[in-house]
């Protein structure tokens, strides 16, 4: 048994320290964990010196103390919020009863397969942006991938911890399986389609953090719901955390378009061909990127209609994303009016909690196309970007295969087929924004194809070194 000091290696408000069992669990994983960073994390710079932000506490000023630290030797840790008092279970069958400090050995399972999904998500992340770093727009971008990176890295362990901790030696070897499983990977993908999709370019990698991450907030806001107290708290912490990253993507597209717009105001034209000439994003091109990845995240909060769902909401293991907003929290009589492609369908609320909460997204997600389209108009420009329908592409649930046009009309399947290039990115569009991913890493210099940001991270200036690349 190593001697670890076990606050400052692995900073936690779990008491670490002074639980043997969890100890030697964690120092079986920790190496893997760590073998899975290096094959498998940012390609690269692993000897280079990041400006980043560790938690090493639950407090306004532990969450978030920022330093230079190389990657491999970050401080994951594993913290929980704060205890609520005499918190009681908020929705489902058991509502009103006291909140659960251990699995209650029926919903066992159900439980670990929601953790576990959960938990594969954040690792895939990783995976998918392994080679981003080689084309960064900015030193300041470079930090903030490694930022998302590293907490990515982070809900990993907040999720084994869990694993670790409440799930015996079923939970050691599905925390195993989370290194083992990888994005894209053809034996043994991640669990969920978006998560193996490739993010090999940054435009897609804003797309990423602005509607994937948001589809995160959302399942980890339904999580920190949970009658199990433990994974409530991780999630409610994790929440934290995944503002930044959504923050990256929201401004990184907001960047883009001011890039735009300025290269348009330059040459006197919106068209789409010159501006790409001029080495920018033209906005046709940013919508079906828009397309691309809202329409993937969709699918991740599952079938319209799900009796999986109305089983887990009874039970009280994931409740709606801000629970307390909704006036009834059991759903046993409420219905639900939703749209079917083959009419309006009452269905009980209880088999609609994937679809609640895809609404609420949906909602989330136009916050930022507004402020996009206000950018665009004080700019003097016609052009509104828009979320499409969402029936538009969806391979789950009710409107899975159906072909629909992003304004939500149904086609026939071959005028889809043919259409589908004007909506998603093409070949030729994936071509010119590969050709745009050049590496700019001297302090406070940018890419061509996107604006300086408003500020620089924790009050730095926008031309500080986050990144030491010598
Ligand atoms: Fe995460
Ligand atoms: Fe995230």
């Amino acid at each position: 048994m190593s001697n670890i000091n076990y606050s400052e290696k692995i900073p936690n408000n779990v008491d670490l320290a002074t639980d043997r069992t969890l100890q030697r669990a964690l120092e079986q994983w920790q190496p893997h964990y760590l073998q899975w960073w290096n094959d498998m994390g940012p390609h690269d710079f692993a000897g280079n010196e990041a400006y980043l932000r560790t938690a090493i506490g639950v407090d306004a000023q532990g969450w978030a103390s920022y330093g230079h630290v190389k990657m491999p030797d970050y401080r994951w840790g594993i913290f929980l919020a704060d205890k609520t008092p005499d918190r009681t279970i908020g929705f489902g069958d058991f509502m009103g009863q006291p909140v659960w400090q251990q699995v209650p050995g029926e919903f066992r399972s159900q439980f670990r397969r929601m953790i576990v999904t959960q938990g594969d998500t954040e690792p895939a992340s990783v995976e998918q942006q392994h080679l981003l770093g080689h084309t960064c727009p900015s030193l300041y971008d470079l930090r903030n991938l490694f930022q998302v990176n590293v907490e990515e890295g982070r809900h990993l362990w907040a999720m084994v911890y869990l694993l670790h901790a409440y799930f015996g030696r079923d939970g050691r070897e599905e925390a195993e399986e989370l290194l083992t499983r990888h994005s894209g990977d053809v034996d043994k993908p991640r669990i969920l389609g978006t998560f193996n999709e490739p993010v090999s370019d940054w435009l897609s990698f804003f797309c990423f953090t602005y509607f994937t991450d948001r589809d995160g907030k959302f399942q980890l806001k339904s999580l920190a719901e949970s009658s199990f107290d433990p994974l409530a708290r991780t999630c409610r912490f994790m929440l934290t955390e995944e503002a930044h990253h959504m923050f990256v993507g929201d401004t990184g597209i907001a960047r883009v378009i001011k890039r735009t717009l300025e290269v348009m105001k330059e040459l006197g034209t919106d068209d789409p061909a010159a501006i790409r000439r001029s080495g920018a994003v033209d906005l046709p091109l940013l919508q079906k990127y828009l397309n691309f990845w809202f329409s993937s995240s969709l699918d991740l909060f599952g079938s319209e209609i799900s009796s999986n769902a109305a089983t887990t909401f009874a039970n009280g293991i994931k409740g709606r994303p801000d629970e307390a907003n909704f006036e009834d929290h059991v759903c046993k009589e409420a219905t639900f009016d939703l749209d079917t492609p083959t009419g309006r369908e009452s269905v009980a609320m209880r088999n609609a909690m994937n679809e609640i909460a895809r609404v609420g997204y949906v909602k989330d997600c136009e916050i930022g196309l507004k402020r996009w389209n206000m950018q665009i108009k004080r700019a003097g420009h016609g052009t509104e970007l828009t979320l499409p329908s969402t029936r538009f592409r969806r391979n789950i649930g009710t409107w899975a295969n159906v072909p629909a046009d992003p304004q939500g009309g149904i086609l026939s399947r071959e005028d889809y087929d043919r259409r589908i290039g004007d909506w998603l990115p093409n070949e030729a569009d994936r071509a010119h924004v590969k050709s745009l991913m050049q590496r700019v890493v001297e302090p406070g210099k940018m890419a061509g194809w996107i604006a300086a940001p408003d500020r620089g991270i924790n009050n730095m200036p926008a031309d500080y070194e986050y990144v030491k690349l010598n």
